[in-house]
């Protein structure tokens, strides 16, 4: 076989690569009836218990099939800015928008056209996607502390520590928030620490704000705080995608000063050439004010009951719970001697799966090595985002099972070992 052109260091981001050894091993794939998607990071795509209806249709007509402009609709990118001045009390204009394809194409443009002197500093837990953005962009990183000591949870001073850099270095910590996989928020004054030392002269931030909504301040954003959005680096991500519950239009944006913002839709008009007009359109009918504000309720009431009742069975059964107060997930720990590879091949066996906290390791190669020990190998995320409430009591039951399997056999083992 010939050598192929393209890169040999693309696999696909962690959670696939769960997606098809589970489709490999259960027969069928992650979503299909009678699997239970523990692994998936999507919203229920349904109303929510109190929440707005979505909408079922947009209007389409000639001007729509027109090329979009490059930066975003302008009935969108005033839609955003409206959405955040309204909530948050900012004051940002539509030229601080730039609307991209979802989440990932902005945060990715975004540190693809970073200058050589920025480093990223991201948490040693973080979303998978991230490692594969920063290894395909050959971005320069640090890996900031997550540890048991530091409840994975590391002081906003971390991300900006200048040990052992020359002056030219300058930094940009590139955080979720609420954090992707650990459900850790960044809120009120540390929130408002961590603006305060991103707007210093030598500092920026990535701050990935997909999971807004899912908090019970109904909506965490950095913005509320910004100083001065159009001299700095500062870069909010946000996007339809959770919490307002459309992963499929593929909607997201990039708020950042005006000079960024126009960089950015500079590569648009060559690398991308703007975004679908039936989706923006869509999103504008979601972001509409009166809508969002009852979103903003139900996801805070449904997410949040989903959180506290999990972290509840998850901390019976055994598992030690290390989730903060937002997001959809819950970071969790195993019993000593088992490792969420091992508890995925058993979930298999049962339609289900969770993503190994080995993908969430930022630190580890990005190609696969397997003398690499990950810190995390105990660790797992359990996504409760796509979960019908109706599915609590089995799906507590399922895991409690698998758990009490593993148990009996490891107790099998050992008195074989002893006898
Ligand atoms: C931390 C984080 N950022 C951004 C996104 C948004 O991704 P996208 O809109 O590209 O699906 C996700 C989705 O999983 C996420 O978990």
């Amino acid at each position: 076989m010939r050598a192929s052109f393209l890169s040999d260091d693309c696999p696909p981001m962690g959670i696939y690569e769960t997606l098809y050894a589970f489709r490999d091993s259960f027969g069928a794939f992650m979503g299909s009836p009678g699997t239970h998607p523990w692994s998936q990071g999507f919203p229920l795509t349904t109303p929510l218990p109190g929440g707005p209806e979505l909408p079922a249709s947009v209007d389409v007509t000639w001007e729509d099939r027109f090329y979009p402009k490059a930066w975003g609709h302008p009935r969108l990118r005033e839609a955003i800015a409206a959405h955040y001045n309204g909530f948050y009390g900012s004051r940002i204009a539509p030229e601080n928008v730039m609307v991209f394809a979802g989440g990932r194409p902005g945060i990715h443009t975004v540190l693809a056209l970073l200058k050589k002197h920025v480093e990223v500093r991201i948490g040693n837990v973080e979303w998978p996607a991230y490692l594969d953005i920063l290894t395909q962009t050959g971005t320069a990183w640090r890996v900031v502390p997550f540890t048991k000591e530091n409840g994975f949870h590391p002081p906003n001073a971390a991300y900006f520590d200048r040990t052992g850099l020359n002056a030219k270095t300058h930094l940009l910590p590139v955080i979720s928030n609420p954090g992707n996989p650990t459900g850790h928020t960044r809120a009120g004054a540390e929130l408002e620490e961590l603006i305060a030392l991103a707007e210093q002269p030598q500092n920026g931030i990535l701050l990935d704000e997909a999971y807004e909504m899912f908090h019970e301040s109904r909506g965490v954003s950095g913005i509320r705080y910004v100083r001065n959005l159009d001299d700095s680096n500062v870069f909010l991500a946000g996007a339809c995608t959770k919490g307002l519950q459309c992963p499929g239009i593929r909607i997201g944006w990039i708020v950042a000063s005006r000079k960024n913002i126009e960089t950015l839709s500079n590569f648009s008009s060559f690398g991308m050439g703007g975004v679908s007009h039936p989706s923006q359109l869509y999103a504008v009918e979601l972001l509409a004010a009166k809508r969002v504000a009852q979103a903003r309720e139900a996801v805070a009431r449904h997410y949040g009951m989903q959180r506290e009742r999990y972290g509840r069975a998850f901390a019976a059964m055994g598992l030690k719970v290390h989730t903060g107060d937002g997001g959809f997930y819950h970071w969790l720990e195993l019993p000593a001697g088992l490792e969420a590879d091992e508890l995925n091949r058993r979930l298999f066996r049962h339609g289900a799966a969770i993503l190994k906290g080995f993908d969430c390791d930022m630190a580890r190669p990005h190609a696969k090595d397997p003398s690499y020990r990950s810190p995390y190998a105990s660790f797992f995320r359990f996504s409760f985002g796509p979960l019908l409430p109706e599915t609590f009591a089995s799906d507590v039951a399922l895991l409690q099972r698998v758990l009490d399997e593993y148990r009996a056999d490891a107790a099998k083992a050992a008195a074989g070992a002893n006898g």
